[in-house]
Parts: structure tokens; C-alpha cells; sequence
């Protein structure tokens, strides 16, 4: 890629003009330089730069954090934002970085678990693609052009907006950016149906570390394989995402059926980790578990949400209910019918009749500090197992914890595990996320709670997968390992790499030697090349 060069002139302009210029470390100004001198058009980039003495640099910078752990003044910050207009002014912060030693950090939700796409040791620029969000959806074909920086709920949408019938299968949350989340798998509601947002992306756009924009065919199968599940942070900048529409019925059924210890929750939560992932793949029965005072005594117990979407009329659920699941005393008035796209809303917890509009607003809907951790179920948890859980959500620090238990099955199985990196698949019986929030600002408030999940992970690991004992990559969690500063060895970088991808690790690791063989895109958890790899692919 030729990357146009402009003159002096349009530095000057920078310089003096909108862009207010750190007095501080040379890289930042030399970094700046570089940008103006190789945009195409330095004005309008100089709209796109911020750095710490703009005014706008901290309301930019905090706008789509999500985890306010990494909001404190220690938090490393960006020497530089750039939240581009044109995929040129990215070709050209790609260059600069490396020509400058900067560190990029891409950033299109920014709702990474451990702030990975804003925060790093070493200095660096945000890339931060909030103006890059456009999506086009052609509803004949049953495809959409998505841009990175677009939110799953800005997805739902504009399909909406064209077809009652058509919807996506991915996150529950409308505020996660699909930059990140299709990158490292996706899911939600339609798991069980159509798979992973991930299964369902047949192009992508990407910038590589030579600065050059790439489609599948221009980047090769490997590199598109990656990019689909293995986190997009260690390949390049994704651009866009094309993806298959999926069908949905006109009319969808939803329910949420809360149960307390009182009410036999924990016979309940048993039996349906036996029957949730047997279910028609039409029927997503998810759990959310957590401590609540009771209505009745007033006193503190533990609460299991039976929380569903079916593909289908209530008429047709509540004889499948009464079959597969009668334990759980489904009743009609349980059930609402609605479109799929007001199963959306349901599902992000706005109230009825809230209007469509509000999947457009970027604004994340709630904000803590918290800490999360993920497992991969494969045999059912006996009920003393359930009960030593309950034990924990009854400790002061989980007084905002949340266990959420989402069924596989269906679609799940029938993909195999090396189909593209996100290997949990047939087998799993359903996937753990645990998260603990806390309001208290300071280190001993989030030391207390943070200790509360690690304890309750350690209590959970005779329950779970084992060798590895897996976890879900876009559940990042830096305490299964990290990378010092980016750079690792293979061995070090596969111990939280056989967790999030098993054996496709391996291949990762292939594909990251031939196409960023010097590691330029990197973070705590990204993948790490092997040298001796780069020409040849090897490790076979
Ligand atoms: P962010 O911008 O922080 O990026 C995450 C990672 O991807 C970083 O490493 C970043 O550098 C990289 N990245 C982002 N854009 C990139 C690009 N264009 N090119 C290359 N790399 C890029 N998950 C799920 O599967 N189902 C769910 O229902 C939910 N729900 C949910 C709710 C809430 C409140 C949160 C905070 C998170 C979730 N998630 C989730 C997890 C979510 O899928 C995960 O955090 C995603 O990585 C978020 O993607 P963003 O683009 O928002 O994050």
C-alpha cells in the first residue's frame, strides 16, 4: 500500500492549530508528526487526534469504557486517541505506531472484561472506531455489511428496519461493540438455534500490519479462520464484517421464571442442567443466579431466573414445557409473545413498549467496577455442588454477584470444534460466567470482591472442564495468564491459550507467525508468534 505523504504545511497546521501537542515524551510528538505528514488530508485527521491536553481527550476516552476499574488517574492512559473517518487514517496510525514504537490498542465497544482495548503499560495510541459504524443490510440475499465500530444493538436495528424476520445471532447487551465481540465468538439467544456471531461471518475487511486492507480472499483462509473467535486484537484492525441474516419467526415467546432456595430452586437448576441442552433448538433456556432479599420473609436467599426466548406462539411452548421441563410449573401467564426485535429489548432489561430507538443509543446502560470469570460445564453439578455455590453468594462481598448459566446444545454441536477458534462444542452441557460488581471506590473494595470470585472459581474446579479447565476469551480474565508486556514465549502464552482455544491455539499461533511474524499487534492476551514459524508456517 502506497501511503500518500503530505507536506510540511499540513504539519504546521496541525501543530498550531487543533491539535494541542504534549510537551511530554518525544515518541508522542514524532508520533504525531508522522500522522499529519502521512493522512491524506491532515485536516480532517486532526479532527480525529486527541491527546491529554485537548479538552475532549478524557470525555473520548471515557465514553464506551465499560469495567470503571480502569478509570482511576493510575490507570495508564493513551498518549494518543484517534477515532478515525476514513480507513485511510487508520493505514496511517498502523504506520506511525510502528515507526514510532507506539503500541495500538483498537477499540470498538469497549466493553473488554479487563480494559484491554484502552489500557496498556507500555505507551500507546487508541484506535477507537466509534465513527466507523456504518451497516448496510440487504435483506434478499439475507446478508449485512457491518463496520467495526458498530454496537450489536445498532445490528438489530437496522435489520429490524428492513424484516421482521430476520435477526442476528449475538450478544445480549446492545451496547458491546462487534469490533471485539464477533472477533473472539459472540453469543446469545440464538445460540442454541444458529451458533456463534462468529459461525455466521463469511467476509471481513482488515488492516494488516503493513498497513494494507485486506478482504478474505486477499488475506487467505487461515487469517480468516482466525479473526473468527481468536480475538482480533493479534491480527490487524478489522474493518468490517459481512454476515448471513438468519430466520425468525414473526412472532417469538419470552419468559422469566424466578425461583428462590424456598421455591426448590436448587432441585430446579439440578434438573435443568439435564434437559436445557437437549431442548429443541428453538428453545434457549438460560439461568441467572443470584442472591436477593426474599418478598416473602425479608430475609437474604438465593434466586434462580428462568430466562428464555422460544422460537415460537406460546401455544406451541407450553406443551413442549409440560414434556421437556414441568418441574419448572411454566404457566401461560408467565409468557409474553412479541416480535423478535421487542425480545431484544426485553432481554437488555429495557421496560415495554420502550421504542426500537434506544439499540442506537452507544451509552453503556449500566457501569461498575466488577471482575468475571468464565467455565465450560460438561457433566452435571451434583446438588451438594449447588449448594456449596449457594454458601458463597451468602458472603457480604457477593452482595452484587451474578452466575449466569447459558445451555448448549443444538447448533452447538453440530459444528465441529475446528471449525473456526472458539472450540466449545459438542459436549458442553453449558457455559459458566460468574461477575461480581462493587459501587466502593478504592483498592481494598476491589481487592475484597476480586478475592471473592477467585475464591469462588477455586471452589468451582471439581465441577468443571478440566485439562484445560476452559474459558470463553470475550470473558477475558487475565488471572489464567497474561503475557508480560505483549511479548511471550509460546509455552507461557499457552496456558490461557489451550483455555479459551484448545488445540486450535496451536494454528493461532501458525497463522500470528506468517502474518505479524515482529508481534507488532499485541496485548496481555494476544497471541504470540514463533519466529522460526514465520516463513513456512511450521510447528508441524
Ligand atoms: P473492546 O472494544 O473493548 O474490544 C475487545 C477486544 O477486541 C480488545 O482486545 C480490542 O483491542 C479488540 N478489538 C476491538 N475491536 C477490534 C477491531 N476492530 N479489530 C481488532 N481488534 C479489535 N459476550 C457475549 O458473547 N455475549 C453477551 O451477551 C455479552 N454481553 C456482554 C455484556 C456486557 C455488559 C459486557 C461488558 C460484555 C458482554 N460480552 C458478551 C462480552 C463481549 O463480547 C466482549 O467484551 C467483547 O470483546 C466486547 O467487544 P467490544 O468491541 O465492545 O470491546
Amino acid at each position: 500500500m502506497k501511503i500518500p505523504t503530505l507536506s510540511f504545511l499540513s504539519f504546521a497546521f496541525l501543530l498550531s492549530s487543533s491539535i494541542p501537542v504534549s510537551a511530554s515524551a518525544p515518541t508522542h510528538e514524532d508520533f504525531l508528526q508522522c500522522l499529519s505528514l502521512h493522512s491524506p488530508n491532515s485536516t480532517s485527521i486532526s479532527q480525529v487526534i486527541y491527546t491529554p491536553n485537548n479538552s475532549s481527550y478524557s470525555s473520548v476516552l471515557q465514553f464506551s469504557i465499560q469495567n470503571l476499574r480502569f478509570t482511576s488517574s493510575s490507570t495508564p492512559k493513551p498518549l494518543v486517541i484517534v477515532t478515525p473517518i476514513h480507513e485511510s487514517q487508520i493505514q496511517a496510525t498502523v504506520y506511525c505506531s510502528r515507526n514510532h514504537g507506539m503500541q495500538i490498542r483498537v477499540r470498538s465497544g469497549g466493553h473488554d472484561y479487563e480494559g484491554l482495548s484502552y489500557v496498556s503499560e507500555v505507551p500507546f495510541v487508541v484506535v477507537d472506531l466509534i465513527n466507523l459504524r456504518s451497516i448496510t443490510v440487504d435483506a434478499g440475499n439475507k446478508t449485512a455489511w457491518v463496520q467495526a465500530g458498530a454496537t450489536v444493538g445498532e445490528v438489530y436495528y437496522r435489520i429490524a428496519k428492513k424484516s421482521k424476520t430476520l435477526g442476528f445471532p449475538a450478544g445480549v447487551c446492545p451496547t458491546v461493540g462487534v469490533g471485539g465481540h464477533f472477533s473472539g465468538g459472540g453469543y446469545g439467544l440464538l445460540l442454541r438455534k444458529y451458533g456463534l456471531a462468529a459461525d455466521n461471518i463469511v467476509d471481513a475487511r482488515l488492516i494488516d500490519v503493513n498497513g494494507d486492507i485486506l478482504d478474505r480472499k486477499s488475506m487467505g483462509e487461515d487469517l480468516f479462520w482466525a479473526i473468527r473467535g481468536g480475538g482480533g486484537a493479534s491480527f490487524g484492525v478489522i474493518l468490517a464484517w459481512k454476515v448471513n441474516l438468519v430466520d425468525v419467526p414473526s412472532t417469538v415467546t419470552v419468559f422469566t421464571v424466578d425461583r428462590t432456595l424456598e421455591q426448590n430452586a436448587t432441585k430446579l437448576v439440578h434438573q435443568w442442567q439435564y434437559v436445557a441442552h437437549k431442548f429443541p433448538a428453538n428453545l434457549f433456556i438460560r439461568v441467572i443466579i443470584q442472591g436477593v432479599n426474599s418478598s416473602q420473609s425479608g430475609k437474604r436467599t438465593i434466586q434462580a431466573s428462568f430466562n428464555s426466548l422460544f422460537l415460537g406462539r406460546v401455544d406451541e411452548l407450553l406443551p413442549l414445557m409440560q414434556e421437556r421441563f414441568a418441574e419448572l410449573g411454566l404457566r401461560r401467564e408467565d409468557c409474553k409473545e412479541m416480535s423478535w426485535i421487542e425480545s431484544v429489548l426485553y432481554f437488555a432489561g429495557f421496560p415495554s413498549g420502550e421504542s426500537i430507538d434506544v439499540l442506537l443509543d452507544r451509552t453503556p446502560l449500566s457501569r461498575s467496577n466488577f471482575k468475571a470469570k468464565s467455565d465450560i460445564v460438561n457433566e452435571p453439578i451434583p446438588e451438594t455442588g449447588l449448594e456449596g455455590i449457594w454458601e458463597r453468594f451468602y458472603e457480604e462481598e457477593a452482595k452484587v454477584a451474578v452466575m449466569i448459566l447459558s445451555p448448549y446444545g443444538g447448533k452447538m454441536d453440530e459444528v465441529s470444534e475446528t471449525a473456526i477458534p472458539f472450540p466449545h462444542r459438542a459436549g458442553t452441557l453449558y457455559k459458566i460466567q460468574y461477575v461480581v460488581s462493587w459501587e466502593e471506590e478504592g483498592a481494598e473494595a476491589s481487592k475484597s470482591h476480586i478475592n471473592w470470585i477467585r475464591r469462588l472459581y477455586r471452589y468451582m474446579a471439581p465441577y468443571v472442564s478440566k485439562w484445560p479447565r476452559a474459558a470463553y476469551i470475550n470473558y477475558r480474565d487475565l488471572d489464567i495468564g497474561a503475557n508480560n508486556q505483549g511479548n511471550t514465549s509460546y509455552a507461557q502464552a499457552s496456558v490461557w491459550g489451550f483455555k479459551y482455544f484448545k488445540g486450535n491455539f496451536h494454528r493461532l499461533v501458525q497463522v500470528k507467525s506468517k502474518v505479524d511474524p515482529d508481534n507488532f499487534f499485541r496485548n496481555e492476551q494476544s497471541i504470540p508468534p514463533v519466529p522460526s514459524w514465520s516463513k513456512k508456517g511450521g510447528g508441524e
